[in-house]
């Protein structure tokens, strides 16, 4: 199973427009894709049920909220109860044999870094505090470990435009982390600062999984691969990204170690204005020549040949 972070603290880059995209594009190739929704704003929810659906729905059993609080995350509910499988996009793609599942969010989520902040102080000597962090922070790897998960090819978590405690849990589940940005300098500034913090967060875990040794529940080191930067929103004229944009790219590609992905996600307010009215992400609706969706297509490619290493083309 591929369990990819969809990640960047700079709000309103594309993540979750991205992801819901990405899950349903890869589900109608055929595959079981499950979405996870770490965001308080529950977008990427509200892209595949109403308001009043999840109002009634979902709201009350069914959110990762009740999955964080309590004790211990996991306490209250095993992961696995929490799946759902939106009803409007999964009529759109069973007919390729594939299926996309949600665990949706809530607007509650916004506490629960507190929560989980105050969950790691109170440890009385250094081990103690140790196995706590290794404990939270592994929490969301150990609820995905379900055997029940086993049955996905995908994992897509959309994270919060933050770097709190949840988030964490999410880089620790995963083993591929991708990272969308604007191609804009404020956007590309933060870019070498977030793969350091995900590098920072990584050599502190296996630090102290070292330092528990046998004490880590079986626990093992992590080391979740950077498969690079996409580039959202992007203007093309000729094929191409418009010259502003072209020049950050470039820059990002001459300054940064982080890896960039050659396919993009244009700018389409045409397409993706919308974003959840129907359930249906915009590119698995759109014809099969429409220009954005054929580009969208080869970035797929690209994104799952990076994290499987074969070719799945459409
Ligand atoms: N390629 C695109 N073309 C046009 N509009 C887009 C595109 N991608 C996203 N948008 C629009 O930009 C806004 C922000 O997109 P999105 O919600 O995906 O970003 P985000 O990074 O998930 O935001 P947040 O940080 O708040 O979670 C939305 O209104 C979305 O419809
Ligand atoms: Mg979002």
């Amino acid at each position: 199973m591929h369990v990819v972070s969809v990640m960047n603290y700079k709000g309103g880059v594309g993540k979750t427009t991205l992801t819901a995209n990405l899950g349903a594009e890869i589900a109608n190739r055929g595959h079981k894709v499950l979405l996870l929704d770490l965001d308080p704003q529950a977008n990427l929810t509200f892209s595949f049920y109403s308001v009043d659906e999840w109002q009634s729905e979902l709201r009350k059993e069914r959110t990762i909220k009740r999955w964080y609080d309590g004790e211990m995350p996991g306490r209250n509910v095993p992961l696995a109860k929490l799946v759902v499988t939106p009803p409007r996009v999964n009529e759109f793609v069973q007919g390729s044999g594939g299926q996309l599942d949600l665990i949706s969010s809530h607007l509650g989520l916004i506490d629960i870094d507190l929560l989980l902040a105050a969950r790691l102080g109170g440890g009385t000597t250094l081990a103690e505090s140790k196995r706590k962090y290794i404990q939270l922070h592994s929490c969301l790897a150990d609820g995905l470990s379900d055997p029940a998960f086993r049955e996905y090819d995908l994992v897509l978590i959309d994270c919060a435009p933050n770097f709190g405690l949840v988030t964490k849990t999410a880089i620790v589940a995963s083993n591929h982390v991708l990272m969308p940005a604007k191609a804009d300098y404020l956007s590309t500034l933060g870019i070498d600062y977030l793969a350091g913090s995900c590098d920072k967060l990584v050599a502190e875990y296996n630090d102290y999984i070292d330092y528990n040794g046998a004490d880590n529940g079986g626990r093992q080191k992590i080391s979740p691969r950077f498969l690079g930067v996409v580039f959202t929103m992007i203007q093309t004229y000729a094929g191409r990204p418009i010259v502003t944009q072209q020049n950050h790219i470039e820059q990002v590609r001459l300054n940064s170690e982080v890896p960039i992905l050659n396919g993009v996600l244009r700018n389409s307010p045409r397409h993706f204005g919308d974003a959840g009215a129907s359930g249906i992400p915009a590119m698995v609706r759109a014809p099969m020549d429409d220009d954005v969706a054929v580009d969208f297509r080869r970035l797929t490619n690209e994104f799952v040949k990076a994290f499987t290493g074969h070719k799945d083309t459409a």
